[in-house]
């Protein structure tokens, strides 16, 4: 469920009119809805209220400090991956002790500033980064908490670009050699092993892939504690999967309902790093229509609608081929046209949608493009020195605009002419 609802054909977020945001902000432009996003944390924060747990929001997914000062607010932690992503949680008033660290390559300098930070745990992912944060943490005179991400083995049935927890991944310690690496981080002076965590991919729509995962963790903590490495943190990483065009993923509830009576007899705090099921249908994407083309083939004509939007500024449908709803910001009676929405980039591969039934448009008409708030704003670039788009957040009847447009001084800002 969320916040934006077609009023007499006309979209609204919240108690807004998407197209009055648009005239004063200007287009391209996201625009996320707070009510929603509230009630996307509450519904999956509160699925596990009968567990000591800890919901930490993905920042990768949508980076803005508006929104993860918000999900702060409803007592919620942060899951970065990045000395840039530990920034963002600290400027937006995340608890540091309530901020986990993923990631295959962090560097010195990160690890420095993390444990500088004070965060509450590290997601170890080798051997050699082990190592590194052990003496990071000797040079200041601190121990480390560490959790490792131990890699299952699991098929997560989703994009091969999303999937983690496959032995042919790059992420994670295979649960084979994991044992052996516990043994040895207990025996060191900088090192306090706190949890064991995992992460087996993205946009799940199955709960099967989820539980087995659990299942082989568990085995695993009773190896742990067999050899008297007793944990306090289980982190099942992220991945609930959203409804984007007929997707069936599990709700909240229905997923928490089914950790949690895997969970029996496990006593740990539980660590979940939600990004797209909080944030993905709390925002959309909303583009002006410049022009529309029809290209003569030699077999059929070939209708294009070009609009201000392009790939530097959603680059799913590029980059995965991800299916977005896209519709008219106001609704009209015009006949469909089967047509591919393109940006102005000049790659063949700057699409937003292919072969998608829309009703007719015209030039300086307004599209939204829905199911943008996960892997959005956060993934977009400058690409084609295209300045990146503003940020809207709708409060009820009010909005704050939560990222300015960039300018042309700033496409250039730090370049230098030697
Ligand atoms: N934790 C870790 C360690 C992760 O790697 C990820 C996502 C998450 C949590 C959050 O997963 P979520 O709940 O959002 O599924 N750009 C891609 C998605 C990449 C996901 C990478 N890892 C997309 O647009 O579909």
């Amino acid at each position: 469920m969320n916040h934006f609802i077609s009023k007499d054909g006309e979209l609204f977020c919240e108690q807004v009119a998407v197209a009055e945001i648009a005239c004063q902000v200007g287009t391209p432009v996201y625009i996320y809805s707070k009510a929603t996003l509230t009630r996307h944390f509450q519904a999956f924060d509160e699925a596990f209220a009968s567990i000591r747990h800890l919901t930490c929001f993905a920042v990768k997914a949508c980076s803005n400090i508006a929104i993860l000062n918000l999900f702060a607010g409803l007592g919620g932690g942060s899951d970065i991956v990045s000395g840039g992503e530990l920034y963002r949680a600290l400027r937006a008033g995340v608890d540091p002790r309530r901020i986990i660290y993923s990631g295959v390559g962090k560097t010195e300098a990160e690890l420095r500033y993390a444990l500088e930070s004070n965060i509450l745990l590290f997601n170890v992912e080798s051997a050699q980064e082990l190592e590194r944060l052990q003496q990071v943490a000797r040079s200041m005179g601190v121990a480390a908490p560490v959790s490792f991400r131990i890699n299952p083995d699991v098929d997560p049935h989703t994009h091969a670009y999303i999937s983690t927890g496959l032995a042919k991944n790059k992420f994670g310690i295979p649960i084979a050699e994991a044992l052996a690496l516990y043994i040895q981080a207990e025996g060191m002076e900088h090192i306090a092993v706190q949890g064991v965590s995992c992460h087996i991919g993205s946009q799940l729509t199955l709960i099967a892939p989820f539980i087995e995962a659990l299942y082989k963790l568990k085995l695993f903590v009773k190896k742990l504690a067999d050899s008297g490495i007793v944990i306090q943190y289980i982190d099942l990483g992220g991945g609930v999967g959203i409804t984007y065009n007929d997707e069936q993923p599990p709700h909240p509830q229905e997923y928490g309902e089914a950790i949690i009576k895997e969970l029996q007899g496990v006593d740990a705090t539980i660590i979940f790093e939600p990004g797209r099921v909080l944030v993905g249908n709390a925002g959309i994407l909303v583009t002006e229509v410049q022009y529309t083309k029809t290209n003569q083939g030699l077999e059929a004509a070939k209708k294009f609608v070009v609009v201000d939007a392009a790939m530097n500024d959603l680059t799913r449908p590029s980059l995965y081929g991800a299916y977005h709803a896209i519709a008219p910001v106001r609704a009209t009676a015009a006949a469909l046209e089967v047509v591919d929405i393109v940006g102005p980039i000049c790659e063949t591969g700057d699409f937003l949608a292919k072969d998608r039934a829309l009703p007719a448009v015209a030039q300086g008409d307004l599209l939204a493009v829905m199911s943008a708030g996960a892997y959005g704003f956060s993934m977009s670039s400058n690409y084609n020195s295209r300045p990146r788009v503003a940020e809207v957040l709708v409060d009820g009847n009010q909005y704050h605009i939560i990222r300015q447009r960039e300018s042309l001084a700033d496409l250039i800002n730090g370049e230098q002419i030697p």
